[in-house]
């Protein structure tokens, strides 16, 4: 099986944003009690924060951190979770049917960002509430004092406004299942009001508008375009999720799925200029990606959970070796987009659907981490345009497949080509990367993750990132052997 990316530093993408790795934390199942929150255990700091976690968190240098939901804001009163926590009430989540005891809450979530390096992407409610809560926090939030509820975030502890940059106008407005299901008119209405009265609050805050929830919604495309003609002007962002299954159990078919991945964020791009082009605007929107991974593992378990419990086991998905080679190649997709995609979470962080999971001993990481992991470290710098030829396939639902989803990042800071590669088949790959005129000088480090079963997953840590040895630079041309159905990286030394 044959692999040729051509590596030309003329021709670029664009360069990516730090905000493409970035992540959600929903209150949902074990994802904060318990996972990130945790007072009485022995790996908790004074905060009641668990330091393995944070640890692990800035591991994955993630920048925006996406809160409170997810589904759960939908419902939720923010109000709720600040002030002493003795006096914070207790509710009903009803969006995952759990228990919330609001013992962490803004004060808490702003801390914790500090301890891990990362900045917060803020949701607010526009399903069960509107305007006044969303108005009510950016002034809680970003206003310096003065003001009734500037001055109560001062006597709840924080002098200094948090001044979040970020905020999201709900979430998956366009599904029936969200607390205050809005059709495409309503809620374009109403987060243009709401977005036109926090930036009266704060002028200086950017808004991300919520797109479809899935690719399959039968409103997809006429949701966004409805919204967009209601909040074009007001907003930077239009946000849209995917999440990917393999519950048909068919390996090829799955990792294939990168393709309507491509194909969704294309299509979506596609709405986005068209409204721009009908409003006769100079102004291009961009995209917030902000829930993206694998999640079916744990749908069965979760329907058989009893409701109303806090801190309960949901969506905790055990990811084996596939879904990490699914997550590789959405993540060379997303970077394939990184002109229009400027913000991107992984959903989720901790526990739910999560690459770090909590247990009463420590931490454990899944098998997703690892591609997370070096694409957030490495994938810094300009996407250029893949030039790519390959091997093909042809599976259930796609034709043409190529076995080989590659991609070059180039760093000029640090002199260096960064070359992520996924090999999709059951053979070993003949890899060639022609690296133009660009003088590459030195291997700097190769690695692969590959040779576990698919089915495998890693409670037990096997997992790791290997160096491959099989690699040759010359001429500037880098060679090497991709082992089957694996995820490579490949760093190179270059002088341009
Ligand atoms: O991430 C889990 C859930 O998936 C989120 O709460 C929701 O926004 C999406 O449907």
């Amino acid at each position: 099986m044959q692999g040729k990316l051509t590596v030309d530093p003329a021709s670029q993408i664009a360069k990516i944003d730090d905000r493409v790795y970035s992540a959600l934390i929903e209150h949902l199942g074990r994802s904060v009690y318990d996972g990130l929150y945790q007072p009485n255990h022995p790996q908790s700091d004074q905060d009641g924060f668990r330091q393995d976690v944070i640890d692990a968190v800035k591991s994955l240098n993630i920048d925006l951190i996406r809160y409170p939901g997810g589904n759960f804001v939908s419902g939720f009163n923010w109000e709720d979770s600040i002030g002493p926590k003795s006096t914070r009430p207790t509710r009903l989540d009803l969006a995952w049917r759990s228990i919330e005891t609001n013992q962490f809450g803004l004060h808490e979530f702003m801390k914790w960002t500090q301890k891990t390096g990362t900045r917060p992407d803020m949701a607010v409610n526009l399903g069960s509430r509107g305007i006044d809560a969303a108005r009510n926090l950016v002034e809680y939030c970003n206003f310096s004092g003065g003001t009734y509820w500037s001055d109560l975030r001062k006597q709840n502890g924080a002098e200094e406004p948090f001044n979040i940059k970020t905020w999201c106008l709900g979430n998956e407005m366009d599904g029936d299942w969200q607390i205050g299901h809005k059709t495409a008119d309503e809620y374009g209405r109403l987060a243009h009001e709401t977005a036109k009265v926090m930036r009266l609050v704060d002028p200086s805050i950017d808004l991300v508008v919520s797109g479809s929830s899935t690719r399959e919604m039968a409103t997809f495309g006429s949701w966004e375009e409805t919204v967009l003609d209601h909040t074009y002007d007001d907003v930077d962002y239009l946000s849209l999720h995917r999440y990917y299954d393999n519950e048909e159990n068919d390996l090829a078919n799955f990792l294939a799925k990168s393709i309507d991945f491509d194909e969704f964020i294309s299509g979506i791009v596609a709405v986005c200029d068209a409204v721009k082009a009908r409003k006769h605007s100079h102004k291009t929107l961009n995209l917030a990606l902000d829930e993206w991974n694998v999640w079916y593992h744990s749908h069965k378990q979760d329907d058989e959970t009893a409701p109303w419990q806090q801190a309960p086991h949901l969506l905790e998905d055990h990811y084996n070796f596939e879904d990490a080679l699914m997550v590789g190649t959405m993540l060379i997709t997303l970077l394939k987009h990184a002109d229009r995609v400027k913000i991107a979470c992984l959903a989720q962080l901790v526990n739910v659907i999560a690459p770090i999971m909590t247990d009463e001993h420590g931490i454990w990481l899944q098998s997703i981490f690892f591609p997370f992991l070096q694409i957030s470290k490495y994938g810094r710098g300009i996407t250029l345009t893949p030039q790519q030829t390959a091997t093909t396939y042809d599976s259930k639902d796609f034709k043409d497949v190529p076995y080989l989803d590659s991609l070059a990042v180039y760093n000029s800071e640090n002199h260096e080509i960064v070359i992520f590669a996924e090999n999709k088949g059951n053979t070993t790959m003949d890899f060639q990367t022609d690296l133009h005129d660009l003088n590459a000088q030195t291997v700097i480090e190769a690695t692969q993750f590959c040779g576990y079963d698919i089915k495998q997953t890693n409670e037990n840590q096997q997992m790791a990132l290997h160096p491959n040895s099989n690699v040759h630079l010359s001429d500037n041309t880098l060679t090497a052997s991709l082992q089957p159905l694996s995820w490579n990286m490949f760093r190179l030394h270059v002088t341009h």
